[in-house]
């Protein structure tokens, strides 16, 4: 099939399109509201997007409490969403009210930044502390009525790591396992069973590409 996405003319039961654009990682992101209260969710409409400065994004469908708060308070964390944690994930994506501390009705313990005021899962193998840079209205948006989608834009200014997943100087994701979303309700899980190492290819003096080397441990 070929289609007109514009259109949606796709004839299946479900549009595929996240479950092309898969696996995304999972922001899992941490706020707090004016008053104070707590917020956590997870947002699959995430990724990094720079270094040297590190910024992150996800995007919104409608004005939802994450977006409320961080607009609000200009800070957010995104705490690493692994699969020991899936329960708790999914837990923290009902649509509660904002009044609802949604670490205590996930059954997670709120740890604050140190760099900002806003509360990560304490029990993650890692999470960035983020301020809000900007968000970006999507076309069609209507904030008098909330409706739309909304790109935010943080910068991270602060990492934790918990030291158990340092190995050998590296960050080991794949001991810590973290979710990712594929479509549909489909997730999977990166771990040393589906990851591996590859040196980048150099280009011969013939102009071709040489055949890749395994990984020397340097990373380029
Ligand atoms: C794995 C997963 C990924 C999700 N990704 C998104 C997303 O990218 N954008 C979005 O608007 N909602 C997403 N949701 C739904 C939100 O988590 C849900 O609407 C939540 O209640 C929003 O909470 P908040 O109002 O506290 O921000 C996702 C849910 C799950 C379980």
């Amino acid at each position: 099939m070929h289609y007109d996405s514009l259109k949606n003319e796709h004839g299946l039961p479900y549009d595929p399109f996240k479950a092309i654009v898969a696996p995304r990682p999972i922001g899992w992101i941490g706020s707090r509201s004016l008053i104070g209260v707590y917020n956590l969710a997870p947002y699959s409409y995430f990724n990094a997007i720079a270094d040297k400065p590190h910024f992150v994004m996800f995007s919104s469908v409608d004005i939802k409490d994450s977006v409320k708060n961080i607009e609000e308070t200009a800070e957010f964390t995104v705490s690493l969403a692994t699969e020991d944690l899936f329960d708790h994930m999914n837990g923290s994506s009902v649509p509660a009210g904002s009044d609802i501390d949604e670490f205590e009705l996930a059954g997670l313990k709120p740890e604050i930044g140190q760099f900002v005021s806003a509360p990560f899962v304490s029990q993650a193998a890692a999470a960035l502390e983020c301020k809000h840079w900007r968000t970006i209205d999507l076309p069609n948006v209507d904030r008098d009525k909330g409706t739309g989608n909304y790109l935010i834009l943080g910068q991270v200014v602060g990492i934790f790591i918990n030291d158990k997943f340092i190995k050998d100087g590296r960050f080991n994701a794949s001991a810590a396992r973290p979710l990712v979303r594929l479509g549909y309700m489909d997730y999977g899980v990166v771990g040393s069973e589906n990851t591996f190492s590859k040196n980048r290819p150099k280009l011969g003096e013939d102009g071709k590409l040489q055949p890749v080397e395994e990984w020397d441990g340097v990373y380029r």
